[in-house]
């Protein structure tokens, strides 16, 4: 299976955004974590920020709704360039008709669930999806410590046959990329453990050399 190593861009320094994707340039996906203060107790970034991030980046934008209202806000990101729109199964709204939303505007959907979430919460739309997040950390904060207790979940899907991406966050790091790869989960999101090295692209060639080992 392909492996993806999706660097998370909530680690870098916004300050400088242009030169810390030059950073990540043999990323496969650009992770970008979108914080509402609701959802989660964290604010991040929002549709002006992407716009503007995608005029600079050719690598496709793995957008990460961590919102309370995915529906209301699905266009915004998917003018401001979003190529994969990811929310959560927690979030407001129902799952299926934020699905066809997301997809009526051309763009992938993907659905995450928290780590107390039942992987079964997916199963009505895995036809529609390109990708579920398996969230190997509470949602809101970079830095967090893996959760290697929700791998059943990622098993439990491709025992049931699903060969879409599945996509874990949180905790990744040169060493439980492993455990996860294991698991089944083939798409990878790194914040701290790519952007808080002295190469990111060479955190990048581990990473992906480690999962498909
Ligand atoms: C957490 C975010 C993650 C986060 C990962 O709520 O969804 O994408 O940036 O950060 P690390 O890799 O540092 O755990
Ligand atoms: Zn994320």
């Amino acid at each position: 299976m392909d492996m993806k190593i999706a660097p998370s861009i909530l680690a870098s320094d916004y300050a400088n955004l242009e030169s810390e994707l030059k950073k990540i340039s043999s990323s496969d996906l650009i992770h970008v974590d979108v914080m509402d203060g609701h959802f989660v107790p964290n604010i991040s970034i929002g549709p002006p920020v992407v716009a503007s991030i995608k005029k600079v980046c050719d690598i496709p934008f793995d957008v990460h709704l961590m919102i309370s209202e995915p529906l209301r806000y699905a266009e915004d990101f998917a003018k401001a360039g979003a190529d994969i729109i990811c929310f959560h199964a927690e979030s407001d709204g129902d799952t299926g008709e934020t699905v066809d939303k997301i997809l009526s505007l051309g763009k992938k959907a993907a659905v995450a669930v928290k780590p107390d979430t039942e992987i079964d919460v997916v199963f009505p739309y895995l036809d529609k999806l390109s990708m579920v997040l398996v969230m190997t950390v509470e949602p809101g904060f970079g830095g967090q410590s893996f959760m290697e207790r929700v791998m059943p979940k990622i098993e439990k899907l491709r025992e049931m046959g699903y060969t879409g991406d599945i996509e874990v966050d949180g905790g990744i790091n040169p060493e439980t990329v492993k455990i996860a790869a294991r698991a089944g989960a083939n798409v990878f999101v790194a914040g701290s453990a790519v952007f808080k090295s002295e190469s990111p692209n060479g955190t990048i060639a581990l990473l992906r050399n480690n999962a498909q080992n």
